[in-house]
């Protein structure tokens, strides 16, 4: 029997090759290509596409397509359900990604245990925990979550069949990196049992109409590891993002096709497990400190406002090149942002070293952090508190390389967010220049320099 052809697949972009190179043709990345045998191709027919011959079927007239209504189930975790668009919809995948110990299934218990107890079918596949691990977190969790049947198992076979046998209205299969297909060759978690795993259980959760919760795991860079077929195969890619030893946790949807991914939900991870943070900005508001170097952002996670802290720290440093670090923001963001001070604010880091932060473990990834960061900075370096002096000022803009300010989205929602908190008058894009919002937020006391 001929052995079946070996080919090379990318993780990162599931580019084919023939054979190893060390950097893939396809995405330029480095040794990701992994090694993986295919079935032999079935014999092409002679049909003038050179595909094999198969039978026309009929196209269907959209408006004649029959399209029920189907109610979508609620999880219960209201952060979760509004990430999703308003639950869960049966017979869809969703992916849920997040790096080791975030939360992810403390996330996924919970919500199957509010799922059981509301009368739903439910089951949890592990094949990272033993059934009694699994209970131990159960018993920490709220509502039904010792109700949800489990099965501990990582044959794909094995698991695929008890789907077929118990019809689960929803599942968790965590995670898809530890599943394993007995049909192929390659270790649990490779490109292609991952591919594999995804595919099969993708089919039987369309035709029996189970809603699945893949968890998987995510690289060192926080990408979710695995081929990126996987996200273009499920139907939600959700994020799990925060550091683990920070209480807050920030759910995003990068993909849904059923709702859409401008919603974030904010998470805190307690004894009893994940609590909603329905007031996040009354927290962070509350745990801003009024001292020179910080300030508040009212940014947006997704179409929500939220206020957060930015904190900075201008040190005098002995290290060539000076430290730049960045936590919750993009470097290179805070990279433009400091030279733009520098050119055209007169407020130069020079040499020392310069940290900013966003509190309570939030990450932002908007533009309109720019004008918070760069207050922060100017504030720390001249040693002066921003605003009053008795409250936080709150800001938000995007900072251009010529020094203007330039408006991002949803200003309105912002102001009212920050007025709601009694932070007014907010400093914005409005001020025109970064000198001009520095004046705003910064009043003439004595500039004390610290580079
Ligand atoms: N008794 C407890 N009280 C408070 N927090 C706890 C407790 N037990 C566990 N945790 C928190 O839960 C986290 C683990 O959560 P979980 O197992 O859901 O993470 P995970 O994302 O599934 O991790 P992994 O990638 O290892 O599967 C721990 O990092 C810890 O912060
Ligand atoms: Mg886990």
């Amino acid at each position: 029997m001929p052995r079946p052809p070996t080919v090379f697949v990318c993780s990162a972009c599931a580019h084919e090759a023939s054979k190893w190179h060390g950097r893939c043709p396809g995405c330029g990345e480095w040794n990701t290509l992994a090694e993986e045998q295919r079935a032999p191709a079935a014999a092409r027919g002679a049909s003038p596409g050179g595909g094999s011959a198969g039978r026309a079927s009929r196209p269907v007239r959209l408006a004649d397509v029959r399209a029920d209504r189907v109610a979508r189930l609620r999880t219960g975790i209201g952060e979760l359900d509004r990430v999703l668009g308003g639950g869960l919809v049966p017979g869809s995948l969703v992916l849920l990604g997040g790096s080791p110990g975030i939360g992810k299934s403390t996330l996924t218990s919970m919500a199957l245990g509010n799922l059981a107890g509301a009368g739903r079918r439910t089951l949890y596949v592990s094949g990272e925990e033993s059934a009694a691990q699994i209970r131990l977190r159960a018993e920490r969790l709220p509502g039904a979550a010792l109700e949800v049947p489990v099965l501990a198992e990582t044959d794909l076979a094995t698991v695929l069949a008890t789907l077929e046998a118990e019809r689960p209205e929803v599942c968790v299969i965590d995670s898809v990196q530890t599943l394993h297909c007995a049909d192929l060759t390659g270790a649990a978690g490779s490109v292609g049992q991952v591919r594999e795993v995804a595919d099969r259980i993708t089919r039987l959760a369309k035709v029996r109409d189970i809603a699945v919760l893949l968890v998987g795991h995510v690289t060192k860079e926080g990408a979710l590891a695995g081929p990126r077929v996987l996200e273009h195969l499920v139907d939600c890619v959700l994020q799990f993002e925060g550091e683990r030893e920070r209480t807050y946790r920030t759910l995003r949807g990068l993909k849904n096709r059923f709702g859409s991914t401008n919603e974030a939900g904010v998470f805190e991870m307690r004894q009893g497990g994940l609590v909603e943070v329905q007031d996040a900005s009354a927290r962070f508001v509350g745990e801003a400190t009024r001292a020179p170097g910080s300030v508040v952002l009212a940014a947006m996670e997704g179409s929500r406002p939220l206020l957060v802290e930015v904190q900075a720290l201008v040190s005098p440093s002995d290290m060539v090149p000076p430290r730049r670090i960045a936590n919750g923001i993009d470097r290179n963001r805070l990279a433009l942002v400091l030279a733009v001070l520098g050119r055209h604010a007169g407020v130069g880091a020079g040499t020392a070293d310069v940290f900013v932060n966003v509190a309570g473990g939030v990450r932002v990834d908007e533009p309109g952090a720019d004008l918070a960061v760069a207050l922060a900075v100017a504030s720390a370096a001249r040693g002066v508190a921003a605003g009053d002096g008795t409250r936080p000022i709150a800001c938000f803009g995007e900072v251009g390389l010529t020094g203007e300010l330039r408006s991002v989205a949803h200003p309105e929602r912002r102001t009212a967010e920050a007025a709601k908190f009694g932070l007014a008058p907010v400093v914005g894009p409005e001020a025109g220049t970064l000198r001009a919002a520095l004046r705003a937020a910064l009043p003439g006391r004595s500039a004390a320099r610290a580079a």
